[in-house]
């Protein structure tokens, strides 16, 4: 009761929410645990048990852990709690630090303060430093003629270098590194900040007479910086950026990200191109939902940091071959992240900077519209084209599609991956069943891995005998109803109703036979009764352990599915691209095959059993109804066996 008022003081719900809005569940557990991708999600050594071989699964979209060994589950809070052995407002401030967030309480363990104080100093000197060079690019002789001239004969004007805080440092040796040590910087946060370098004992700046680009995180603190020579490169390299520190983590760094961030929300897309003056240059033209990668292909988190905002991810390079391959590197994970990647390529040798400042915003903006590509259909071209008149090298291209398709291996996307199989049909001239069984046969690899692992994971599971809830492959069509009322319950099924109603109406007549899931399923039906809107983060975010880790349990598990709309891709019609109305379906029908399945039995052995004809008769009776329903839900399927 104290803890509770203890928190509400001291933490404000407003804020706890804005803290679990930020919560990136990879970055946190990926903080303490070795974390290694394996299709949508991560795995590593489990560290709260001993173990060879990983058995400790994060899964990014759901923001839970568990590990299939020991049977350790839970969020990301749960996790800072049970690794760090915080309590629940430790956990929530050591959140708040790491993503910028404010506390009034202002009480911190000692540890905490010492990596505080490090990333403190390192903003205070890069704040420094970005005034330091933003007053030498405007308001020097030398910083002017050198660099603001450069600048503007490349169209900034000068509204845009203020606001990405260009700067310039000058060509003396130490002009920054004088100043900054003035200012009671220490030489070693100096150094490892990357402006100044160590030269024969003595600190000298390291980007004397380039262009300084600031990069902010998200949150818009400067995190580090780029610094272009001025003209051509032709002796040093173009640009230098800073060295990895405690604040610059340069595969979790996307350039502009937090000048566009609004824009990509609203317009629900996000550009991508390569280079810093791409970026300043849409901007300046209007364009403001762009973000830069750097040039080197997308990582992981980078992709995450675009998922945050939107969906939608757009590519653009410019046409050369090292442009093509760069963006192709990160297609499949794209992927796996459940992102929608069109891809497009500027040509004649332009890049976006280039382009958008011969044709104008409104006609790079049209351009944009009518050429992006669909990167699968994009890739499926190159390589096609690639191929020409080569059987085997056509063999090979069909093999690296039908793979890249296979990883759009979760249960939602499987509209988007029946459209792909069609589309690339086309333009590959094969057989579209032929290709079918190709990406079938890529993902049944991965699902029988997958399932292998998760079966020998939860037989030692019941091994360890702590109490945990133990699945056996008989659950599977219950786990699977749960999952998706846990996922689309608060979804509308039509205009009456809500996908919640529908399933409940629907399993009016069945029961669940694992007691923990038919009692989870209870407890979601009253809050949605009360009007309380459960959803299986806030299922997750409550006290109930029990609860908490069934949770964790059923939406772990996207496999299932999946694997069965692949089987049945033909038969399956969906009108429209929300998923959400065929998984359910598909869900429920198998659930009651099932159980259908069990009452066959069932009803085999009472006849058998049956004393008299007309017992004999009415079992009978009750078979062919069962048969009835049974062939009811079958020609919705397809054909379907199930063993
Ligand atoms: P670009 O060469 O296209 O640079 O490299 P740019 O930023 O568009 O600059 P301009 O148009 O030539 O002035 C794309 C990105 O690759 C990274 C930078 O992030 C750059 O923005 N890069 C490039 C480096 O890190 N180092 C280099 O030497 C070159
Ligand atoms: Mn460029």
């Amino acid at each position: 009761m104290l803890l509770w008022l203890f928190i509400h003081i001291v933490i404000t719900p407003q804020t706890i929410e804005q803290i679990t809005n930020r919560i990136d569940v990879i970055d946190v557990v990926g903080e303490f645990v070795k974390l290694k991708k394996r299709g949508a999600n991560y795995l590593g050594l489990c560290p709260f048990h001993n173990e060879k071989s990983p058995s400790f699964t994060v899964s990014p979209s759901k923001e839970i852990y568990k590990c299939f060994g020991c049977g350790k589950s839970g969020n990301t809070i749960t996790f800072l709690m049970e690794h760090e052995k915080y309590t629940y407002v430790e956990a929530l401030k050591w959140l708040a630090q790491r993503y910028n967030i404010e506390l009034q309480e202002t009480e911190v363990t000692d540890e905490t303060r010492t990596v505080q104080l490090a990333a403190e100093s390192l903003h205070a000197l890069n704040n420094f430093a970005q005034k330091f060079f933003s007053e030498q690019l405007l308001n020097t002789e030398e910083g002017q003629s050198n660099a603001l001239t450069y600048l503007e004969e490349r169209g900034y004007n000068l509204s845009t270098i203020e606001k990405f805080q260009v700067g310039y440092n000058p060509v003396q040796k130490n002009s920054f590194a004088t100043a900054a040590l003035q200012q009671q910087f220490s030489s070693e946060i100096l150094l490892k900040s990357g402006l100044v370098v160590n030269r024969n004992d003595e600190l000298v700046d390291n980007y004397r007479g380039r262009i300084i680009f600031p990069i902010h995180n998200t949150t818009g603190k400067i995190i580090g910086f780029g610094a272009r020579v001025i003209g051509n490169a032709d002796k040093a390299p173009k640009y230098i950026n800073t060295p990895e520190n405690e604040i610059y983590i340069k595969s979790k760094i996307l350039y502009g990200a937090y000048f566009a961030r609004h824009s990509i929300d609203k317009a629900n897309e996000c550009l991508l191109v390569e280079g810093y003056t791409d970026v300043i240059s849409l901007q300046q033209a209007g364009i403001e939902n762009v973000v830069a990668s750097g040039g080197t292909s997308l990582t992981a988190d980078q992709l995450r940091i675009v998922k945050k905002y939107t969906g939608n991810l757009t590519i653009i390079y410019d046409g050369d071959a090292a442009g093509i391959k760069a963006a192709l590197r990160g297609l499949d994970m794209a992927l796996e992240e459940g992102l929608n990647v069109k891809l497009l390529l500027i040509p004649d040798k332009e890049d976006p900077d280039s382009y958008v400042k011969k044709v104008g915003s409104v006609a790079f903006n049209k351009f944009i519209s009518q050429h992006k590509k669909d990167f699968i259909l994009f890739q499926s071209e190159i390589l096609l084209k690639e191929a020409g008149n080569d059987i085997s090298k056509k063999n090979d291209a069909v093999n690296i599609i039908a793979e890249t398709i296979s990883k759009l291996n979760r249960a939602e996307d499987f509209t988007k991956r029946q459209e792909y199989i069609h589309q690339c049909t086309t333009i590959l001239k094969i057989d579209e069943s032929g290709l079918i069984n190709l990406v079938n046969k890529f993902s049944n690899n991965h699902f029988v891995k997958e399932e292998k692992k998760n079966f020998v994971a939860e037989k030692q599971a019941e091994a360890s005998s702590d109490g945990k809830i133990i699945f056996y492959p008989d659950d599977a069509q219950e786990k699977n109803v749960m999952r998706v009322l846990l996922e689309y319950g608060l979804n509308k099924w039509d205009d009456e109703q809500t996908i919640a109603d529908y399933i409940f109406e629907a399993l009016e007549q069945f029961r669940f036979d694992n007691t923990e899931l038919e009692h989870l399923y209870e407890v979601y039906q009253k809050q949605y009764q009360q009007g309380l809107q459960p959803t299986a983060k806030s299922l997750l975010y409550q006290e109930n352990e029990k609860i908490k880790s069934l949770v964790v349990n059923v939406t772990m598990f996207p496999f299932e599915l999946s694997q069965r709309w692949d089987e049945k891709l033909e038969n399956i019609k969906v009108s429209n691209l929300d998923t959400s109305i065929a998984d359910v379906t598909m869900s429920l029908y198998y659930f009651k095959l099932r159980k259908l399945k069990k009452m066959f039995e069932q009803n085999q052995d009472d006849m058998q059993q049956s004393k008299n004809w007309n017992e004999t008769m009415r079992f009978m009776e009750i078979h062919k109804h069962l048969k009835g329903i049974e062939r009811e839900i079958t020609q919705q399927l397809g054909t379907v066996i199930i063993k």
